[in-house]
């Protein structure tokens, strides 16, 4: 039986250490980081997601703003608030919550936060510097949570591993495969038009997943011995006998799969604090750079 690889324990780690670097920083040079959070509508698990990036916010000792724009706020208006918090300095970090609606363009409005304050990594000058191995940009929350699980297990360098990532998304599959390759990895990245996609799966020493489809990945299709990294959050109807409504699955099927994988991460459980652990990371990091400090290393 795998190892369940406990997420919401590292996070925790991870959260004690960015309260001491907090007040140091804040007994240093006065500076309280301040994250700004911009979500749209009211898509039940954007909200969902955007209360926990404030009580984890708030623990950490940051000062926390949300802004809850109208569905129908036009792309000028969201673009002019995020010029606003561009300049404003008690924000260090600023993140509007995917997805957008349909009339607005995802990508206008990313472009339009500075890349100091892009705290989720997605801006050009923040990609570009990840795929280049540059340090002083912003990794994507996901893709660095999940490095750092993948390196308490198998260390910094992944030479000789092969890896491959189900998914090719900007926020996950794209920014994770730099990393891992960065690690020495060897990369495959699958997805809908991959054919034989059991048999690509089953070459992977490290299996990253992040499809978003409810329990696609059979365990029959995981190599015996392998990391499996889900990254999927999915809500289904609940199983018979339950008295909740529904229940949260990955994109892999967790029972079958723990039998044969060494290690794998739960949902929930696994990677989903770890991502907003690091997206405090990101914003203690954009502080720090702010008043001049070189930001302490999480790994
Ligand atoms: N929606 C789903 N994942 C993310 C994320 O990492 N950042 C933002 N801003 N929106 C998301």
């Amino acid at each position: 039986m795998a190892e369940v690889i406990n997420g919401k324990k590292f996070a925790e780690e991870i959260t004690e250490k960015i309260k001491m670097e907090t007040a140091k920083l804040m007994e240093s040079h006065g500076v309280r980081p301040g994250l700004a959070v911009i979500v749209i509508g009211d898509d039940p698990a954007s909200q969902i997601y955007v209360s926990s990036k404030n009580r984890e916010a708030e623990k950490c000792g940051f000062s926390s703003i949300t802004y809850r724009p109208e569905a129908d706020i036009c792309e000028d208006n969201l673009i002019h608030l995020i010029q606003e918090l561009n300049g404003n300095p008690f924000i260090h970090g600023i993140l509007v919550q995917l997805p957008l609606p349909d009339h607005i363009r995802t990508e206008a409005v990313i472009q339009a936060i500075s890349p100091n304050k892009d705290v989720d990594g997605f801006h050009c000058i923040n990609v570009g510097k990840l795929v280049t191995g540059a340090h002083d940009g912003f990794i994507p929350c996901t893709p660095a949570g999940s490095m750092i699980m993948i390196r308490r297990i198998h260390g910094d360098d992944l030479s000789g591993l092969d890896v491959v990532i189900v998914g090719r998304s900007n926020i996950v599959g794209k920014p994770i495969a730099s990393l891992l390759l960065a690690a020495n990895a060897t990369i495959t990245i699958a997805h809908s038009g991959t054919s034989e996609l059991p048999d690509v799966v089953r070459s992977a020493d490290i299996l990253v997943v992040a499809i978003g489809r409810p329990e696609m990945i059979k365990g029959a299709w995981i190599k015996p011995g392998a990391t499996v990294i889900d990254v999927g959050i999915n809500r289904v109807p609940a199983l018979k006998n339950s008295k909740k409504p529904t229940r949260l699955v990955g994109d892999v099927e967790f029972e079958m799969a723990s039998i044969v994988a060494k290690n794998i991460t739960p949902v929930p459980g696994g990677v989903g604090p770890m991502t907003i652990a690091m997206l405090m990371v990101n914003t203690l990091k954009a502080a720090y750079r702010s008043a001049g400090v070189v930001p302490p290393i999480f790994h």
